[in-house]
């Protein structure tokens, strides 16, 4: 049994109970999905966390933009981003700067085990590609060659909605499911949702639990406001990530 947690945001306040909820179930493992950084307020402690907390991390477009450069970001998110990286700048210890950057630097891309891979965005693209659920209508033939790209299970984020798809195209919510998807022969792009920026309309934070036969969804509760207070009170970060969060979008 592991975890799995995506797109925290450094959103440190639901990144925190998530972690919470994960030890109070006594789960050892967390893989966690990328964008761990962008948008919030508390990318250094996120990025802290990470490193200590989870056995993986893979790179999200965020963390690529912090590292890199922001490719096709709207205003907002690109005042994030520099901003995020002036906070990592802003570390006198020279040491734990250094260790934080080579960390975002080397987040690899994929992780493949025998049960399942794991990216970012999508097994096509891994860092930018969206799959979202309205492509089953508008752009039903992306799923064919997304497919082929993996053998059995594909666990993404980047969309912050969480779902699982099936080869169809269908998709289904994690109520429709229930929260529970029974793990088949039959192929499944599994979107764990986002713990720090929602947005399926319900602000509780998403995450996922991965047993031997089947993946629980779950939901949990955080102190929003102190996230949306904080994110108010940085004039480089745009009011709006932080009310966004009230409603899940
Ligand atoms: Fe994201």
């Amino acid at each position: 049994m592991f975890a799995i947690v995506s797109d925290i945001h450094s959103n440190l306040e639901a990144f925190t109970a998530v972690l919470a909820e994960i030890e109070r179930r006594e789960i050892q493992h967390i893989v966690c999905l990328g964008d761990i950084v962008g948008y919030g307020p508390n990318p250094v402690e996120c990025i802290d966390l990470v490193i200590q907390r989870c056995r993986a991390s893979l790179m999200g477009n965020h963390d690529f933009a912090v590292f890199y450069e922001p490719f096709n970001f709207n205003a907002g998110a690109e005042a994030a981003c520099f901003w995020t990286r002036k906070c990592f700048e802003n570390d006198t210890d020279t040491q734990r700067r250094a260790a934080r950057w080579k960390f975002l630097g080397n987040l690899p891309v994929r992780i493949r085990t025998p049960e399942f891979v794991a990216v970012h965005a999508s097994p096509r693209r891994p860092v930018n590609e969206y799959i979202f659920p309205d492509d089953i209508y508008t752009n039903p033939g992306k799923f064919v060659s997304i497919f082929e790209r993996f053998e059995r299970l594909c666990f993404v984020g980047h969309t912050h909605v969480p779902g699982v798809f099936l080869e169809g195209p269908d998709f289904y919510s994690p109520d429709e499911l229930d929260y529970r998807f029974e793990i088949t022969d039959e192929k499944a792009i599994i979107n764990v949702g986002s713990v720090g920026q929602p947005r399926d309309r319900d602000p509780r934070s998403s995450f996922v639990v991965v047993n031997d036969t089947y993946v629980e969804f779950v939901r949990l509760a955080y102190d929003v406001e102190t996230t949306v207070r904080k994110v108010e009170a940085i004039a480089e970060l745009d009011n709006f990530l932080g009310t966004r969060l009230l409603d899940g979008r």
